[in-house]
């Protein structure tokens, strides 16, 4: 295998990466600025976190990853900040309560800008542009100036990463994740859902539970996990530009880590062996993770996991599987009896969005919530049956109350909802209520499985 290099994979094809940027001067001069500004994160806390989806990965731990599709500049906001770390919160509480385990938390935030297209032209009444590319490319409006890519959006979507960043460094370890708070990560709910009553009860439960141990001599001062949390970073490791640009050889270890997130990973349209994204995630030190899915056989996964991760290192690769509700029973289990017959630590999470994706009549992208859950149920169960630890799920969600995808029961959004509150810049997310209603199944289903096991030791 050749040396691997930051740069190395400029050598090889490489799939949605724009290549038509007018002035690729320009662009190289940004890459080059880019490289002199700070990392986003520290590689000690991607080394932490590494460790923490070890855990996962040996069934002591759930990994619990989501954010937008795309983050956007119009969308940029403190609040939509504050509400995207609140309703992670507030899904790792029920996790963890229901689930009985750590809950690792990973946000598709603070960088998480490039989109692969499955067209690169859209076409609207006649007129044919090149598709939007997400904010740090090009612009979303449907005009030939904003449809050029412009190696500017590149500095901005740093500047973006970094705020927000150091906003989510705040929330973490500032006070307001302080369990004690518990209750005030729902001021956000505006009305008396079913949802929204079950959270409150079980944090009523949690405050009564924690009014003992403060009582035995528990605090958060005394016990400083209690008044903060680890929250960590990823995006999908596209623009492999601005990805050299960010991967930086860490003092203390002397290797390269990418600085631009804690964990990044490969889209399910490059993660072909001998392209250009599999050439740069093999030489980067971070937990990364790969998406699979349907046609992709399992001798080829292997091939990839030994490229990916040679050592067999627990934690260095997460398997992001992204079926369908009606194709994972099908794909997944030769996947799985591949990777456990070849005694390769992986950490198996579930992405139940890409692969559930339907247009209605009126045009709209969506996904229904049904078969969203439907898709974690059947993922747990083959898993399970394998005898591997269903360890996590990735999720595009928001902590607005939007309408994108339909369904849910706490506040069903109809067909005839979809453009009420529809902002997505690309994929429909989960809403709030959304998201904690399939928090409390997956922690039901997680807790069944606790209960089945040990009643099997039991015996
Ligand atoms: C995504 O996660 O937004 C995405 C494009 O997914 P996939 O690579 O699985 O299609
Ligand atoms: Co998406």
């Amino acid at each position: 295998m050749q040396k691997w290099t930051p740069s190395s994979w400029r050598t090889k094809p490489a799939l949605h990466i724009p290549n038509d940027y007018p002035d690729v001067d320009a662009l190289n001069a940004v890459e080059k600025t880019l490289g002199g500004y700070p990392p986003l994160v520290f590689a000690g806390e991607a080394r932490r976190l590494k460790a923490r989806l070890a855990d996962v990965s040996m069934g002591k731990a759930f990994l619990l990853q989501g954010g937008d599709c795309a983050e956007s500049f119009k969308e940029f906001h403190p609040d939509n900040l504050r509400d995207m770390f609140r309703i992670m919160m507030q899904m790792a509480v029920v996790l963890t309560y229901g689930g009985g385990q750590p809950v690792v938390k990973v946000g598709r935030i603070a960088g998480q800008f490039g989109k692969p297209r499955s067209s690169p032209i859209e076409v609207r009444d006649g007129i044919t542009l090149p598709s939007y590319r997400g904010d740090n490319i090009n612009g979303m409006d449907f005009n030939p100036e904003s449809r050029i890519p412009d190696p500017e959006r590149l500095l901005k979507a740093y500047g973006q990463s970094a705020s927000t960043q150091n906003l989510l460094r705040a929330f973490s370890s500032g006070g307001y994740a302080n369990l004690r708070n518990i209750h005030k990560w729902t001021l956000g709910f505006v009305s008396n859902t079913a949802v929204s009553q079950r959270y409150e009860e079980l944090c009523d439960t949690i405050s009564d539970a924690l009014d003992f141990m403060e009582a035995c001599g528990v605090t958060p001062q005394s016990t400083p996990q209690m008044a903060a949390t680890d929250y960590y970073t990823s995006h999908e490791g596209l623009l492999l530009g601005y990805e050299e640009a960010m991967t930086r050889i860490d003092s203390t270890t002397g290797r390269w880590y990418d600085t631009s997130a804690h964990m990044l990973w490969i889209g399910n349209r490059t993660r072909q062996l001998d392209h250009a994204h599999v050439e740069f995630f093999r030489g980067i030190e971070n937990p990364i993770a790969m998406k699979v899915g349907e046609g992709l056989d399992p001798d080829e996964l292997l091939r990839l996991t030994d490229v990916l991760n040679p050592d067999n290192e627990p934690g260095r690769l997460t398997l992001i599987c992204r079926y369908g509700h009606d194709k994972v029973a099908k794909g997944l289990p030769t996947l799985a009896r591949a990777i456990k017959s070849a005694g390769k630590h992986v950490v198996w999470s579930c992405d139940p969005m890409h692969g559930n994706t339907v247009k209605t009549a009126s045009g709209y992208k969506t996904r229904p919530v049904d078969h969203i859950m439907s898709e974690v149920r059947t993922f747990m169960q083959v898993l399970h049956s394998e005898g591997c630890w269903p360890g996590g799920v990735h999720f595009e969600m928001t902590g607005q109350n939007v309408t994108e995808c339909v369904g849910g029961s706490a506040r069903v959004v109809r067909e005839e909802d979809l453009s009420s509150r529809y902002h997505t810049h690309c994929d429909p997310r989960l809403n709030a209520d959304q998201a904690l209603e399939l928090a409390f199944l997956i922690a039901e289903e997680l807790n069944g499985y606790r209960k089945a096991d040990a009643a099997k030791l039991a015996v």
